[in-house]
């Protein structure tokens, strides 16, 4: 047996030559498009596909298909049913011998890339001296699953913390730094007083134009560099940075502060680039601001859309700053393949920036990028989710009240954990997970509802659940140990002879199987919620199983078999959480 865990990739090989065999080598290739199937282990779907290329009935396709499949351990039992669909029943000793490798594997079946590649996130975000909201916490969480999975398959991550840390609103920011006072100031924004900070900011702006003016003055010194200006602002700068770490610390977030790059790094690259693309005539003045205009954008009168990428005032940017990124990202950093796990408000503005980047020669194949986009955060009554008096959520806010939800359910539901600390912790974990899970089980593109009390519980799709079957097999381990002495667990997997508990273990096995599938679906699709859903079905499974098959009172030999698939289970659960940026804590 060589690495072959996955059914898919065990069944290719025999595809292929089937589909040489029976309609020659130019259909050798095709994909058998294999799908999970309540009538069998899977179904190949491509007799459809090919009866109208072979102007054949789609059944006598699927039968022509079954009849030159090459003799082989994998499959026991191939029917045709329908309209040419192929029913497949895996073997059993195929399926045994499939997860007695995943089991002795540390990686469970999911090699690394064969061609790794070096692929830069940009996640997170957060806006210096503002209060990270719902919105980053997509971001932040999304993104730093796909860091962890690219990273566990083998790729070289860079993490790219986008901050928002230059621009006009830090001449406002800075004259109410100075009204506050430097120490009143740092202590507000050292306890993550943000949205106060910039609220009282923005008042005295809007309201007395006396700081309206001295805040403009401000701006100029700062774009011009003026050291004591600079000197102000990386307060700010630093505060935020302390507050942001703080916040990723409390959501077992991996970016740290080298993984900060903020708009103001490129600052010294924009005036620069902007001469540059004009000189080359790439970027031409449109009513005094310096533009690019990719191809394939229009306004609604069909024009064409510019990317205005110097104003008329000199002033550089959003577009600029992720011009000269995205350049940075290519030519200095060297990815090949360019994440923005950014909102989707903002496709039209990336989209133009990947277009430029495409048209000016640096974002050439093989090198891509990709809009991880997310839709919004919804609140039980399905509108924007808003405080009472219409602000934005604060992320803090809410890991405080998950973690609170949480301690409720641990208190009613945890009967192995009692005291306080461990309670604290375990809350923590469910908590948090909750948030997570819950943003990485739907579908990103959509929007979705934030129901604190159903993300919370351990029933239903959420993380709790998965976590809480994670737990439970390590607590079979602890109630087996002390009763017996010692775990004695079996190399090998096998199946039991009585039918029902085999077909319970066979289920579980056979869902294992899909480990690797699920990890390189997000691999590709960058949809983090296949990796949940195989998680909850594997729970699922695994429930199923304890069901039927006793372990700690199973006969000896059985009960090492059916350790091991716990084992396997549990690695498996806490390997795909931990890709997730989700605990698995040992008692629930
Ligand atoms: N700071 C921005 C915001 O809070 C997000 C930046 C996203 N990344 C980028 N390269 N534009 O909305």
């Amino acid at each position: 047996m060589t690495n072959l865990h996955d059914p898919r990739e065990a069944l290719r090989p025999l595809f292929r030559t089937a589909l040489q065999a029976a309609f020659g080598p130019e259909f050798a290739d095709e994909d058998p498009i294999l799908r999970s199937s309540t009538h069998a282990d899977l179904q190949a779907n491509l007799a459809m596909g090919f009866a109208r290329r072979l102007k054949m009935q789609p059944r006598a396709v699927g039968e022509a298909i079954a009849a030159a499949l090459p003799r082989n351990e994998v499959l026991a039992r191939v029917e045709v049913a329908g309209p040419g669909f192929l029913n497949l029943t895996l073997a059993d000793g195929w399926i045994t011998a499939a997860a007695t490798a995943m089991l002795q594997d540390p990686r469970f079946g999911v090699p690394c890339a064969t061609r790794p590649e070096r692929v830069v996130i940009d996640y997170s975000a957060p806006n210096v001296a503002k209060e990270m909201h719902v919105g980053h916490l997509r971001s932040t969480v999304i993104g730093d699953a796909l860091a962890r999975l690219l990273s566990f398959r083998g790729h070289e991550v860079i993490r790219q913390n986008h901050v928002g840390d230059w621009g006009t609103p830090f001449g406002m920011l800075i004259e109410h730094l100075l009204d506050r006072g430097e120490a009143e100031a740092s202590a507000e924004l050292g306890v993550g007083e943000l949205s106060s900070f910039y609220k009282a900011a923005r008042r005295k702006f809007d309201g007395d134009p006396g700081f309206a003016d001295r805040a403009r003055n401000r701006v100029v010194k700062l774009q011009s560099g003026d050291p004591e200006t600079l000197r102000l602002w990386s307060i700010l700068v630093q505060l935020s940075h302390r507050y942001f770490s703080e916040v990723y610390r409390r959501l077992d977030v991996t970016l740290t502060p080298d993984d900060i790059k903020g708009e103001s790094f490129y600052n010294s690259l924009l005036a620069p680039l902007c001469d540059e693309l004009e000189k080359q005539g790439k970027a031409t003045i449109n009513q005094d601001a310096l533009c690019l205009f990719p191809p394939g954008f229009v306004n609604r009168d069909k024009e064409p859309l510019p990317l205005m990428i110097r104003k008329k005032d000199g002033g550089f940017g959003y577009a600029t700053t992720d011009l000269a990124a995205i350049r940075h990202r290519i030519e200095d950093l060297k990815a090949t393949r360019l994440l923005y796990v950014v909102g989707a408000p903002q496709e039209q503005h990336l989209a133009m920036v990947f277009a430029a980047a495409r048209e000016l020669g640096w974002l050439v194949p093989p090198i891509r990028a990709e809009h991880v986009k997310f839709g919004s955060v919804l609140g039980t009554d399905k509108r924007m989710f808003k405080t009472r008096q219409g602000d934005a959520v604060r992320l803090v806010d809410l890991i405080d009240e998950a973690v609170e939800a949480a301690q409720r359910e641990v208190r009613e539901n945890c009967k192995e954990v009692d005291d306080e600390e461990t309670i604290r912790e375990l809350s923590r974990s469910v908590g948090v997970g909750a948030i997570k899970f819950a943003d990485l089980s739907c579908d990103r593109i959509k929007d979705y509802v934030f129901d604190l009390d159903r993300m919370v519980r351990f029933e239903g799709r959420t993380g709790g659940y998965v976590q809480y079957a994670h737990a439970r097999i390590q607590s079979i381990f602890r109630k087996t140990e002390k009763e017996l002495g010692a775990l004695v667990f079996a190399q090998g997997l096998s199946l039991s002879s009585d039918s029902s508990e085999r077909q319970a273990e066979r289920a579980l096995m056979l869902r294992l199987l899909g480990f690797r599938e699920a990890v390189e679906a997000v691999e590709n699709t960058l949809q983090p919620h296949l990796l949940c859903t195989f998680l909850l079905d594997t729970a699922e499974a695994f429930s199923t199983f304890y069901q039927q098959c006793p372990v700690k009172n199973a006969a000896p030999e059985r009960r090492a078999v059916r350790l091991s698939l716990c084992k396997l289970t549990a690695g498996v659960l806490a390997t795909g959480l931990s890709l997730l940026g989700i605990q698995a804590p040992p008692r629930m």
